[in-house]
């Protein structure tokens, strides 16, 4: 999950490219890099570490300016990230230079089977492979022989190329991995994402598995994966909105934690008209909801999945079909019974994630109907997918996701009501009931922000000193404190585990000592007594115990050395609230530790290898 760019203009191209870096470095910090031509010879330079230190070098050796030139950030998969391994790779010849985002699966093979076996490489990367395998199919033609490797390579691949017998022109070729070419004002541009590129990007076109790219700083021209011109149409991809405002907050997680409300309001309000949910084109018709739909499978990764755990259990028990949350990764490998009277539903931020684009493609195959809920207009998943209904919640930079998936819940809320109503298993009164209080659910977001910071961050001064923690809950809060300890453990490096409340005493209990910190949600009121129960068995055995739990339950019995209370609303609902004090304790957790907060380490923000 790398970002690669590239340009084809008239002066230097190396600040546009280092630009475009820093705005793709959700898709991998590990290390960074860019080349540029100069006539035909190649200035390049590399580092471990951020786009900033690529910048800094560049400043440092006086970098030769360059017309064309590819950059790119990285997400190590093979190799460490280590300056040898960063890109661009060049060929041993020194004509070729690659970047490259994806997995070139049979790397290893094509090294015995079709390179020469006296080959040196200069990397322990499988990107490497493709700079040999250009400069070795090479007679002259460099689409020629980019069209050879392209055929060659197996797995997923964005390639960036520049030949050093073309100074003016940048070459790339795509499969299985998101890859723009467009036109500009200064010139012609490649990117993993357009917005790194902006408001110069003009005619945009994404290349289809297998094609190939010819771009110079006037002209963008098309070739299909035997080297037959191709013509292609624009696609529309918003640019601009690569923003990297902060909104005045330290970080873009805090900033983002902040605009849930806006998001949530902006996300539910497309999806409800006169008080009530509208079928919106996404939502599967009313006929095939009443007389065929008996399986929904909802299908995503991480924090995605945390949402749908939450989802399949609502569309369970109100709208009375089996439904079940899976991990993307699994589901792809699986043989899940799903056929024509299945909605599958796919939940992606990002919409590029590769094993719940796989798992989609599978659903397809299997006949079943498929709606994405997706962040991201123009990406894979949103247009492959039989239908979308988007989440707005605008762009999302912190690695660790909280505005997006609390827009993810509010789709799933609208969805669950919606097919309940349809179903007859809710009267509509009941539905406009909901749908009121869904309604309310930014403006309680936004209190809930405000009243629990003060607790909060003198939790997190103690949390901060922990290596071990524990959340658990029952229900709609079993899920909820997934999420929670995902977001500790990947921002804070502390060791986190959530558990279904009831599952603690079933072996993990073993694990709890004097101060071991357990934070227990319990805003589920019919399992409220028997969450807080739990809580007794933990505090019995020296956990320190927080409670997170609504206003109204709080005049219950509970057993907690710190309590947490969100605003009241519908038991659906809570999990939004309830999620808002677990995201801030993770983000003052990992403040108070020193953390990279918006760039975790071994994270990228967009996971496009499997
Ligand atoms: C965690 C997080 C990840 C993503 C997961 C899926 O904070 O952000 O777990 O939720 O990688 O990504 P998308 O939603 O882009 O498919």
């Amino acid at each position: 999950m790398c970002g690669i760019i590239g340009k084809a203009g008239d002066g230097n191209v190396i600040p546009d490219l280092i630009n475009g870096l820093k705005k793709l470095e959700y898709r991998g910090y590990d290390s960074a890099g860019l080349a540029v031509l100069n006539g035909n010879v190649y200035s390049s330079v590399k580092t471990a570490g951020k786009v900033e230190a690529l910048a800094e070098k560049v400043t440092a050796c006086r970098c030769s300016p360059g017309s064309t030139g590819v950059g790119h950030t990285r997400w190590a998969t093979h190799g460490a990230p280590t300056d040898k391994n960063a890109h661009p790779h060049f060929s041993p010849d020194g004509k070729f230079a690659v970047v490259h985002n994806g997995i070139i699966e049979n790397a290893a093979e094509l090294k015995k089977t079709v390179l020469p076996q006296d080959e040196v490489y200069a990397s322990d990367t499988d990107t490497e492979v493709a700079a040999h395998l250009l400069a070795y199919y090479y007679k002259g033609d460099v689409i020629g022989a980019v069209s050879k490797t392209v055929n060659a390579l197996q797995g997923s691949f964005a390639l960036g190329i520049l030949c050093s017998d073309c100074p003016d022109t940048l070459f790339a070729a795509a499969y299985a991995s998101p890859l723009f070419a467009a036109k500009g004002k200064t010139g012609a541009f490649i990117a993993s994402d357009m917005g790194a590129v902006g408001e110069d990007a003009a005619e945009i076109y994404q290349l289809a598995d297998r094609e190939i790219a010819r771009l110079t700083k006037d002209d963008v021209a098309f070739f299909s994966a035997d080297g037959k011109p191709v013509v292609k149409n624009m696609v529309n991809v918003q640019v601009g909105q690569l923003s990297l405002e902060k909104g005045g907050y330290e970080h873009y997680m805090l900033y983002e934690i902040m605009q849930q409300p806006d998001a949530v309001r902006d996300t539910i309000l497309p999806l409800i008209r006169d008080g009530h949910i509208i079928r919106h084109e996404g939502f599967p018709e009313g006929g095939f909801v009443r007389d065929r739909l008996n399986r929904i499978r909802i299908v995503a990764c991480g924090s995605a999945y945390h949402a749908g755990l939450v989802g399949a259990a609502l569309i369970e028990r109100y709208c009375g079909v089996d439904c079940r949350a899976e991990v993307a990764s699994e589901f792809r490998y699986a043989a899940p019974l799903i056929d024509k009277n299945t909605l599958a539903v796919f939940i992606s931020q990002s919409g590029e994630t590769a094993d719940t684009l796989a798992a989609l493609r599978l659903a397809k195959k299997k006949r079943a109907q498929t709606l994405a809920i997706v962040n991201t207009e123009g990406s894979a998943i949103a247009t492959e997918s039989d239908a979308a209904v988007f989440t707005r919640a605008g762009r999302e930079i912190a690695v660790a996701t909280t505005k997006a998936y609390s827009a993810q819940l509010a789709v799933l809320y609208a969805l669950t009501l919606y097919l309940a109503r349809e179903k007859g298993t809710m009267s509509t009164a009941q539905e406009g009931a909901y749908t009121q209080e869904l309604l309310r659910l930014p403006e309680k977001i936004r209190l809930t922000t405000e009243t629990v910071s003060e607790t909060v961050t003198e939790l997190a001064g103690l949390l901060a000193q922990k290596e071990d923690m524990f959340f658990i809950g029952r229900l709609l809060d079993s899920a909820a404190a997934m999420e929670g300890s995902l977001k500790m453990k990947e921002i804070s490096y502390i060791n986190s585990q959530a558990y279904a409340a009831g599952e603690l005493k079933h072996g993990t209990i073993s694990l709890v000592e004097e101060g071991t910190p357990v934070i227990a949600l319990a805003t589920q009121p019919e399992v409220f007594s028997k969450t807080v129960a739990n809580l007794h068995e933990v505090k019995a055995r020296g956990a320190y115990t927080v409670l997170i739990t609504t206003e109204q339950l709080l005049g219950r019995e509970y057993a907690a050395d710190k309590v947490i209370a969100v605003p009241d609303t519908a038991g659906p609902f809570a999990v939004s609230l309830a999620v808002v004090p677990l995201q801030l304790l993770s983000y003052y957790t990992a403040k108070n530790r020193g953390c990279d907060i918006d760039k975790p380490k071994n994270l990228a923000k967009s996971v496009t290898v499997e």
